[in-house]
């Protein structure tokens, strides 16, 4: 069956490549001493679109996501030629949401009215922390004087802009988490992401936490700075959608509702991820070639460079289904669940978890993870997921 319908349709651009490895990222970036061809990629990455389009014609686009790496490092040209071709392979309405990841320095802040010509009409800028000792320890490229800059130009250029945080930053307080928090407040628009710090393999951080000399947040005294910002946040007109995302009303980043509402997204560059419905009505997922050269070789040659392919029988994508959707703060659409899963989720467990607080009922049949246990998730999607 298709779940299309419920999800909506969106595409996602990937730019690999970043000034500098960040020391706790673990995203597909990749720094290069030679910079890429523009051209070479901006082609690559049409090719690949129309590889794709082929699958899903006529479908309406309700947004593009140009994610990184560092998307801002792209030519505004090269930015204009990817949303061209999107629009004359898809329905690409107006309305549609076209987002770009951005990073604060001033170079890149000098090209963002390229992009709103271009077409991007919301800008994410990763700020990260509001203290330049901090920006140094992630080691960001910017100041703070220079992100708050670039948050300034974003706001006169594009009608809706963001920007992320991180925090629980090792040696942060409480107090010092509160009195960022309202700045960045002071700061945002209607949208913020704000990101709990994850020490993950592979990463800078990793190594040097694995060796003792980097120290992480006591668990408890983290979790007690995600309830600071719901606090603060709802208090502020900013409450959490999602895990780490809080909009205004109205203000959610469409995009990222594809993903977790389960709809369809076509995923171009290298390492990029994609759900698409097949005019057989068959769920499959797919994933690009990580290593940006190669990549590139393989859409020169055969104008895609999927990896991997696998076709979502009915219960993964319920199992996908869950997984997404209840990171929200609206909710899972129970009786979609159990068209894809074919099973009703266990009653005594619905009611032992509802007993404790952690889920509640909604209207039109939506179950909710309560606020409070948002960071049990996992374990009440386990819960869930048992007979
Ligand atoms: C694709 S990444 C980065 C986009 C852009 N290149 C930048 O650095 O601003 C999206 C966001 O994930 C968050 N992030 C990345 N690694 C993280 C980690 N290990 N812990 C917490 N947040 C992380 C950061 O807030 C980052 O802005
Ligand atoms: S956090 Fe952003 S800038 Fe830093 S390495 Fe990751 S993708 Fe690149």
């Amino acid at each position: 069956m298709t779940t299309t319908p419920d999800g909506g349709f969106g595409i996602y651009v990937h730019w690999p490549f970043c000034l500098a490895k960040c020391p706790y990222c673990d995203f597909n970036s990749h720094v290069r001493h030679q910079a890429p061809s523009q051209l070479q990629y901006a082609n690559a990455l049409r090719q690949e679109l129309r590889y794709f389009a082929q699958y899903t014609k006529g479908r309406t686009v309700g947004s593009v996501f140009f994610g990184g790496g560092t998307p801002s490092l792209m030519e505004p040209q090269t930015v204009a030629a990817v949303i061209d071709e999107i629009a004359s392979l898809w329905n690409l309405p107006a309305s549609a949401e076209i987002s770009m990841e951005a990073n604060p320095t001033s170079v890149e802040a000098n090209r963002f009215a390229g992009y709103r010509s271009a077409g991007v009409n919301r800008l994410s800028v990763g700020i990260q922390a509001l203290d330049d000792v901090e920006l140094k320890r992630l080691g960001r490229q910017h100041s703070v004087a220079e992100a708050i800059q670039a948050v300034d130009v974003a706001r006169n250029t594009f009608e809706r802009i963001s920007f992320d945080l991180i925090y629980a930053r090792p040696e942060q307080t409480h107090a010092g988490w509160r009195t960022e928090l309202n700045r960045a407040l002071d700061l945002a628009a209607d949208h913020l992401s704000m990101y709990q710090l994850t020490i993950e393999e592979g990463t800078m951080f990793h190594k040097l936490y694995a060796a003792g000399k980097l120290e992480m947040l006591d668990p408890d005294y983290a979790a007690d700075m995600y309830d600071i910002t719901q606090e603060v946040t709802s208090a502020r007109g900013l409450p959490a959608y999602e895990i780490s995302n809080h909009a205004a009303q109205g203000a959610q980043c469409q995009h990222n509702l594809v993903y977790w509402r389960y709809g369809d997204y076509v995923g171009v560059g290298p390492g990029a991820h994609g759900r698409i419905t097949m005019p057989d009505g068959q769920k499959w997922a797919t994933t690009t070639h990580r290593m940006p050269e190669e990549w590139l070789l393989n859409v020169e040659n055969a104008g895609h460079s999927i990896e991997e392919q696998e076709l979502l029988a009915s219960v993964m994508q319920a199992d996908e289904y869950l997984l997404m959707s209840l990171r929200l703060a609206e909710g899972i659409d129970v009786a979609r669940y159990e068209a894809l899963s074919g099973r009703s989720f266990n009653n005594k467990r619905l009611s032992n978890l509802q007993e404790l607080g952690f889920i509640k009922w909604a209207s039109n049949n939506r179950l909710k993870v309560t606020e409070k246990a948002r960071p049990l998730l996992n374990a009440i999607i386990t819960d869930l997921s048992i007979d």
